[in-house]
């Protein structure tokens, strides 16, 4: 096939990654088994980064960025997956080592794919997307690794009207957890408590640098911001409580100290959904199917075309997108 194709690719530029849209053909692809048909991809913060200009994702170049995908396998040489499946794919170092979702095709590794859940459209899953994935990372880091229980306490979520944080109250209210959300931005606290939080907290108050050990509040959290915020909650936690921290919203520094840690029991549980297992990855996203309420994830969800990358990446680095937005990578 010698049709081209329009891919947002990040090229070098006087030492420094640029990014452009460019014509790419089949020829262009990696020789990865399997060729998907994209549908629709998603804006993360990390994507943000990476065609703003403003973080360097990509490790090599030139890259096609996009972290995540839904699609159809259009061929396969790996007797795991059949022309028509319907699939999904999150992170696997895709924009960062491995050319990514900002297009119409994409040839991917077999192992890097699961199929597309049977509760959710390709759009939806996009809505979700790496974001939300994490999101049901995170909970499941609560349950598992933290003694976290629903009806216990409040759990704070940081970052809330972003799409890590938006995925997550709706999640936790689903298990019956108290969920306090934490934001910069008053105006969306109607749209909060909608999705289940029951408290809204500015983030300006756990901006500042405060002391090792704080008032105590938190039986758990997510936060997606670091920095001051994650040391903050760290020192707010209750005795044997713990936090899930995936993200560097507001900085990735990390000033506390141990005292948390060591005078009341408290957990630091990060989370890194790039190279998650597929045993976690299935988890992930059988809570998802389980606990997102359908209406929840409608109400956090814009669709925008490809061409529009370039003004939604400064949006998202600068905090202003509430929710989610997939990406119609036809479009
Ligand atoms: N570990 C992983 O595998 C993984 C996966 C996905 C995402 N992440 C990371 O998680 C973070 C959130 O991702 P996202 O997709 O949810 O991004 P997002 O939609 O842009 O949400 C981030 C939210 O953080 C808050 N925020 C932004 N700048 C801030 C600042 N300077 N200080 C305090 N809060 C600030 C804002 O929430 P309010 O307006 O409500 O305050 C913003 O909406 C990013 O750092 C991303 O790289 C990591």
């Amino acid at each position: 096939m010698t049709e081209t194709f329009r891919a947002m690719m990040i090229d070098t530029v006087d030492g420094r990654p640029q990014a452009a849209f460019r014509e790419i053909s089949m020829a262009d692809l990696p020789d990865h088994d399997v060729l998907i048909e994209i549908a629709y991809s998603t804006l993360n913060y990390k994507d943000g980064l990476a065609i703003s200009g403003k973080g360097r994702i990509a490790r090599r170049t030139p890259m096609v960025a996009g972290v995540d995908l839904a699609g159809t396998v259009v061929s396969s040489r790996s007797p795991e997956w059949n022309s028509g499946d319907r699939v999904v794919l999150n992170g696997w170092g895709l924009s960062e080592t491995e050319w990514g979702a900002f297009t119409r095709f994409q040839r991917v590794k077999p192992e890097w794919l699961i199929p597309l859940p049977a509760a959710f459209s390709m759009q939806q899953a996009m809505a979700i997307g790496t974001a939300g994935y994490t999101a049901a990372l995170c909970v499941d880091a609560l349950e598992t690794w933290g003694t976290i229980t629903p009806g216990e306490g409040e759990i704070l979520v940081t970052g809330a009207a972003g799409g890590v944080g938006s995925v997550a109250i709706s999640l936790l209210a689903a298990r019956g957890y108290r969920v306090i959300a934490s934001t910069g931005r008053p105006d969306t606290e109607e749209y909060l408590t909608s999705l289940g939080a029951i408290g809204i907290i500015d983030r300006a108050t756990l901006a500042e640098k405060g002391g090792p050990l704080q008032k105590e509040h938190w039986t758990g959290g997510i936060d997606s911001v670091g920095s001051t915020t994650l040391a903050n909650a760290l020192a707010q936690t209750v005795r044997g409580g713990a936090i899930a921290a995936c993200g560097l919203a507001g900085g990735a520094d990390l000033p506390g100290t141990v005292m948390p840690h060591i005078l009341r029991a408290v957990t630091l549980i990060g989370v890194d959904s790039v190279y998650a297992t597929r045993t976690q990855r299935l988890a992930a996203w059988e809570r998802l199917s389980r606990d997102l309420d359908p209406a929840h994830l409608d109400s956090m969800t814009t669709v925008a075309p490809m061409s529009d990358l370039p003004e939604l990446a400064e949006t998202i680095v600068a905090g202003r997108i509430r929710g989610r937005v997939v990406i119609d990578v036809n479009a």
